[in-house]
């Protein structure tokens, strides 16, 4: 299935299911100093979800330009060095605003995922926050799951912030097992290592705090729901493909700098394919900035982008 394919599916489904269809916010916030770049498809409902702001659905669907490369969310490092960080990706997301809950999330992203893109049932696992019982109860029952395939993790995989300061919440995440092959191969690899075996796909935020510069986290006026799975990560696995730079969001990017560099792009396999993935990740990231207003200089986020 094309990326292009994916993109319009999830949105339809959700649509279908009451969901407005909002276009995707530019990549720098409105009038949100605490934030130097678009990272998730929440950032533009973070007023709605703290009650500040309320608009006319209280059920969303976009497909949210994000750049990760400074502040909290910063994945430069892993560029090109794995198969699933990028600096900017697109994100789709399904969200409510006081409406449905963690059932509903847990049903929809599940029914999405079996019955609409046919992803093979028995490679999927899940994660829950660690004292998050009701999701984990919610998970077995709703959607049949082994409860060896329920793993309980801490803050670090399953609690999710937006910034030092704003929403959030718990998360639980559905994570794909691209076998033994697309793994580090290492005593004790399971869901929750870093390695690209077992590949996180959606993430589903329980919104349930704030957190305030002073760090204290007090709780939103009403739950709400956040999700968030990486288009490119999606259309890999769609596409049968252990990285999401033989995907079709890269494979014309790819070529192109083969034919500029003369040199060929050997799958992972050589070392110069590393920067080779990194220069297709970067022109990525710096066209949509530059796009979206942002231009090369000495602080904040020209400086970003002049170090991509
Ligand atoms: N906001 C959540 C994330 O970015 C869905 O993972």
């Amino acid at each position: 299935m094309k990326s292009a394919e994916i993109r319009k599916r999830f949105l339809a489904y959700f649509q279908k299911r009451g969901h407005t269809a909002v276009p995707s916010s530019g990549l720098v916030p409105k009038n949100d100093p605490t934030l130097l770049f678009t990272n998730a498809g929440m950032v533009q409902f973070k007023g709605v979800f703290l009650s500040e702001e309320t608009r006319d659905y209280t059920k969303a669907v976009s497909c949210q330009k994000c750049v990760r490369a400074g502040g909290k969310h910063n994945d430069l490092e892993n560029v090109g060095v794995t198969a699933r960080h990028h600096t900017f990706f697109e994100m789709l997301g399904n969200f409510s605003f006081g409406e449905y809950f963690k059932k509903d999330a847990i049903r929809y992203a599940w029914d999405f995922l079996i019955n609409e893109v046919n992803l093979p049932v028995d490679r999927l696992w899940v994660t829950v926050f660690e004292n998050d019982d009701e999701a984990a109860i919610i998970w077995k029952r709703e959607t049949g799951i082994p409860e060896n395939r329920i793993v309980r993790l801490g803050a670090k995989d399953n609690f999710w912030s937006m910034g030092d300061v704003g929403p959030c919440g718990p998360c639980s995440e559905i994570i794909i097992d691209q076998g033994p092959g697309a793994g580090c191969g290492r005593a004790g690899c399971a869901v929750g290592c870093d390695c690209d075996r077992f590949l996180e796909i959606w993430n589903l935020v329980f919104m349930q705090f704030n957190r305030s510069a002073s760090g204290s986290v007090t709780p939103l006026p009403r739950p709400c729901i956040d999700t968030g799975m990486g288009l490119e990560r999606l259309s890999a696995v769609l596409q049968g493909k252990l990285t999401n730079y033989d995907s079709d969001l890269f494979t014309p990017i790819i070529e192109a700098i083969e034919d500029l560099t003369a040199v060929k792009y050997a799958g992972g396999q050589n070392p110069l394919d590393v920067s080779i993935r990194a220069v297709a990740d970067h022109a990525r990231a710096i066209t949509f900035l530059i796009t979206d207003g942002v231009l090369p200089s000495n602080e904040g986020r020209g400086y970003v982008l002049r170090r991509i």
